[in-house]
């Protein structure tokens, strides 16, 4: 399929994981991408990996000032927007008793204040209407043991999908909200533990998931598409699951 030829698409956190790879299929269906992280030297990578119709900034996901300068960058070079996934993030697992104020303001500057900021920034760069998609999680959905914190964030993203659609219908965008259940990414390798640990972790939480895996960063891109493009011209403020029945069953 081709659905983006000619379509200009952000996706924040593209250096890794699901954002590397909706970013790969992106391109393979014709998009120009702008990808964004903190690690100049994955980025570098990711757009050799890419190819020329992508762009990349080290930008901040919770730093108003980064978000402000990724807007004003993306007007300068492409001049309007078509798409955008918004997608860096981070999950760190803290029980109750240890969690502190810096882990509390770190996961919400990332995962909820950086997403609604750079929402606020760039809507003004969507001349033809387009889709956002913000990734958000099953964790929105379940009580899972010292996930207070980053859980509640998720909820926050789910939420902010239905009204940011409604502020932005006027411009004929449609947010939704895309919930990974447990999907194969360093994700997990990020949360501090040795690499057994990060084994035995993902290993639990694939028993934990009614299809007995966890999911692939491709399945995770698919739905983004889906949700990026016309295809799903009549799905807006929704939450879609792609947890392999986690949240479901
Ligand atoms: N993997 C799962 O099981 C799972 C399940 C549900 C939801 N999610 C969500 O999926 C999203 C992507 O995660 P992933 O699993 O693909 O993990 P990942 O491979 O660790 O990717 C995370 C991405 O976010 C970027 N990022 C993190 N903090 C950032 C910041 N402050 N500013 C800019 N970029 C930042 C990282 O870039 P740098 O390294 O350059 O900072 C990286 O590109 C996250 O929002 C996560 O909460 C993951």
């Amino acid at each position: 399929m081709s659905r983006f030829i000619g379509k200009k698409v952000l996706v924040t956190g593209g250096n890794s994981g699901m954002g590397l790879e909706t970013a790969k299929e992106f391109v393979r269906e014709g998009a120009e991408v702008f990808i964004t992280g903190r690690n100049k030297e994955t980025l570098e990578a990711a757009v050799k990996e890419l190819g020329p119709r992508a762009k990349m900034a080290v930008s901040d996901s919770g730093s108003l000032k980064d978000i402000a300068i990724l807007a004003d960058q993306i007007k300068k070079e492409w001049g309007h927007l078509d798409a955008a996934f918004i997608n860096a993030g981070i999950a760190h697992f803290v029980p109750l008793e240890e969690l502190t104020e810096k882990h509390f303001d770190d996961t919400f500057n990332t995962n909820v204040k950086g997403p609604l900021f750079l929402v606020q920034k760039i809507a003004p760069l969507f001349k033809n209407g387009g889709s956002i998609v913000l990734n958000g999680s099953v964790v929105a959905d379940k009580g899972f043991a010292a996930a207070s914190v980053y859980s509640a964030t998720k909820a926050a993203v789910v939420n902010l999908a239905k009204t940011l659609s409604t502020d932005l219908m006027s411009k004929n965008i449609r947010v939704n909200t895309l919930s990974p259940g447990p999907i194969e990414t360093p994700i997990f390798s990020r949360m501090g533990g040795t690499p057994e640990q990060t084994k035995e972790m993902q290993a639990g939480m694939a028993q934990m998931v009614p299809l007995k895996r966890l999911g692939t960063t491709l399945e995770i891109a698919r739905t983004v598409l889906f949700l990026a493009s016309s295809d799903s011209s009549f799905i807006v403020g929704s939450n879609i699951a792609v947890d392999g029945g986690v949240a479901q069953l």
